[in-house]
């Protein structure tokens, strides 16, 4: 290795670089790399051959090439995924992100700023600020980056216009004024030639400011972390043996020392800190950044994913909370589905309530929405399964920041900022009856449970279902059939069929059930349901063993042939839309309870089967 700097221990700069595709982010990289001679010798060799059989600069090496570092990506002339470097100069470290610019990898560009403390924006100088350029900025801004680097690149291809570079930067100031960052400079550059990369350029000579490694080396981008409020989320408990209980985790902010008073943020209990316990030995004191295991003088209760705060600066404890979210999925973000969130080392249900507005991320306009779709960006109410710790993401971005988690793919579906906890869902609490489900039960001599029936429109749900009821009620059973059909005169008449007002049909018709369900009801619920997600939630609401799930396994063939509402016809015709089976999906269930097959069979013989196998289960008549 030809490095004149070894890594050494002085400041780090974290930072990402963020621009559409072929804005020349690899070759930018490439050139910092190269200029700070980090490069191995055969590295460079191989490039200088990959060059002439990949590259985009004729003879010239081409330096994206560097970066660009799997063959794949090569081939398909695109980067696909994070890639951090490091380089250093006498002065500082950096570690710089390298994001792909791509529209369908936001959540790559999500990653890489995460974490950073600057972006370097790169704008090609012959098509100015693209949606790309906006989209980005505004993301940089979402995740807390406050510094930003206008780098208008290619500056060569338009001659060195001064004219063109201020037009530009004119542009970018225009659009950037609200959102709130602290420094912006722009720097016209070519970092295929290196103007203004690391070497003053004598092809600007009207641009008097610091060249892009000058202004990284000299940029002031401190957070001053440890001057915050001290948040110590708990990662794991440490108990090795009986004598010590310490709690190990990342100082998020703030500091810390031993006699210091704090109190665990959910439950208030006020204790104090007795050592800060690390592999290298006690320390006298420790701040943001630092991985300790913490040990308390009373044993007061703590778990994975507390969070130790000092007693006057608690942070706001709800379920329910303000905030904005980027999402990444390529299915949508419907409001009323359950996600998993993760927010600090807490992992917890959380949904969507409303969508309160989505960004429009070209004008920063505010819409309505019912969705969130791939590479959207909405300002949301959220729902999540239990209180948790929260600061608001501009103040503190560990404790601030969150994850939603599709529950069957397990990706990282959306990100989340946090901006206010709702107060209102902290005034409501629990009131406890004391006459409850097993006290009504037991009057009857009921066993309460929900039975969901699920199929396609015209499986013969609601047929088996009524069939079924009939046999519990003659043997003297209390029991309710919540039907579609009929609910959605009712209680769900402002619901249509989109997917959206199918998760909210569905929720809604799961909090009915679980409502019958605790007055000691046999609920039947005979609902198309077609989608996974939200039978899962159903299930969820209810204790283990209350809810079977009964797939009226209908080929949608038969349900066509059969068609007692005439509704294919019309659904075939183009009448109706969002049809299910036709052009709306029915997931089928993939571990229901009892599996009904209906071809060939009557309506009676399948209800029959479904009271055998209840009764052999031991929770029928
Ligand atoms: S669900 O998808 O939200 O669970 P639900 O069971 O309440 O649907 O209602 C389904 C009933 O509405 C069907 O049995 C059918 O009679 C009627 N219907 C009207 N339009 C549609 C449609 N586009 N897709 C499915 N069912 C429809």
């Amino acid at each position: 290795m030809t490095a004149q700097h070894a890594p050494a221990q002085h400041e780090l700069l974290r930072f990402l670089t963020c621009g559409s595709v072929d804005d020349g982010k690899s070759t930018l990289i490439g050139r910092l790399l190269y200029d700070s001679q980090l490069i191995f010798e055969d590295t460079l060799a191989a490039i200088a051959r990959d060059s002439r059989k990949h590259g985009t600069t004729g003879e010239d090496i081409d330096l994206a090439l560097l970066v660009d570092g799997l063959e794949a990506e090569r081939q398909q002339g695109i980067t696909i995924d994070v890639a951090y470097r490091f380089f250093a100069t006498p002065r500082r470290s950096f570690i710089v992100a390298d994001t792909p610019g791509h529209e369908q990898y936001t959540r790559n560009m999500a990653t890489g700023a995460s974490g950073a403390s600057l972006a370097v924006i790169l704008i090609d100088a012959r098509k100015g600020v693209l949606t790309q350029t906006r989209r980005h900025s505004y993301i940089c801004s979402l995740l807390g980056i406050r510094d930003i680097v206008v780098a208008v690149n290619k500056i060569d291809l338009v001659n060195f216009s001064e004219e063109t570079f201020d037009r530009i930067v004119g542009d970018y100031v225009t659009f950037a004024a609200g959102l709130g960052f602290r420094s912006v400079m722009p720097i016209p550059m070519s970092a295929r030639f290196g103007d203004n990369v690391t070497i003053r350029s004598g092809n600007t000579p009207w641009y008097h400011g610091p060249t892009l490694v000058q202004h990284l080396e000299e940029v002031d981008v401190s957070q001053d972390l440890g001057a915050r409020p001290f948040r110590f989320p708990v990662q794991w408990v440490n108990r090795p043996n009986l004598d010590f209980r310490g709690f190990a985790g990342t100082i998020a902010s703030g500091r810390i020392a031993p006699g210091d008073q704090v109190v665990v943020a959910a439950s208030g209990k006020p204790t104090r800190i007795a050592r800060i316990v690390t592999a290298d030995g006690d320390l006298d004191a420790a701040e943001a950044g630092q991985a300790v295991t913490l040990t308390l003088t009373d044993e007061v209760d703590v778990a994975r994913g507390d969070v130790l705060v000092r007693a006057a600066e608690r942070p706001a404890v709800a379920d329910q909370f303000a905030g904005h979210l980027l999402w990444m999925d390529e299915e949508a973000m419907l409001p009323g589905r359950s996600y998993l969130m993760r927010i600090g080392n807490i992992w917890t249900p959380c949904s969507v309530t409303s969508i309160r507005h989505r960004v429009d991320v070209n004008t920063l306009e505010e819409h309505a929405a019912r969705r969130l779709s791939l590479n959207e960006i909405g300002f949301c109410n959220f729902s999540a399964g239990q209180a948790v710790p929260l600061d608001p993401y501009a103040e503190n971005r560990a404790t601030g920041a969150f994850i939603l988690v599709d529950r069957f793919t397990n990706r990282t579906a959306g990100a989340g900022m946090v901006a206010f906890p709702l107060r209102r869902a902290s005034n409501i609490h629990h009131e406890h009856f004391t006459v409850d489900k097993a006290a009504r039960a037991a009057l009857t001599g009921n066993r309460p449970m929900v039975l969901w029936f699920t199929g396609l429109s015209g499986s013969g749900k609601s047929t088996i279902a009524n069939i079924v009821e009939q046999a519990l009620h003659q043997a003297g059973r209390a029991t309710y059939a919540l039907d579609g059909d009929n609910i959605r005169h009712g209680l769900c008449r402002d619901l249509g069929f989109t997917a959206e007002d199918r998760v909210e049909n569905i929720r809604r018709v799961g909090e009915v059930a679980k409502l019958m369900l605790d007055a000691g009801m046999v609920v039947l619920c005979s609902f198309i349901s077609p989608f996974r997600a939200e039978r899962r939630m159903v299930r969820d609401l209810l204790a283990p063993g209350d809810f079977v799930e009964v797939f009226v396994d209908t080929p949608i063939e038969a349900c066509i042939a059969r068609d007692p509402k005439g509704l294919y016809a019309r659904a075939q015709a183009g009448e109706i839309r969002n049809f299910t089976g036709i052009d709306s999906p029915y997931e089928p269930p993939e571990n229901a309870e009892l599996h009904i097959p209906t071809a060939g069979r009557t309506p009676e013989d399948c209800a029959a089967e479904v009271l055998d196998r209840l009764r052999a289960a031991g929770v029928a008549v």
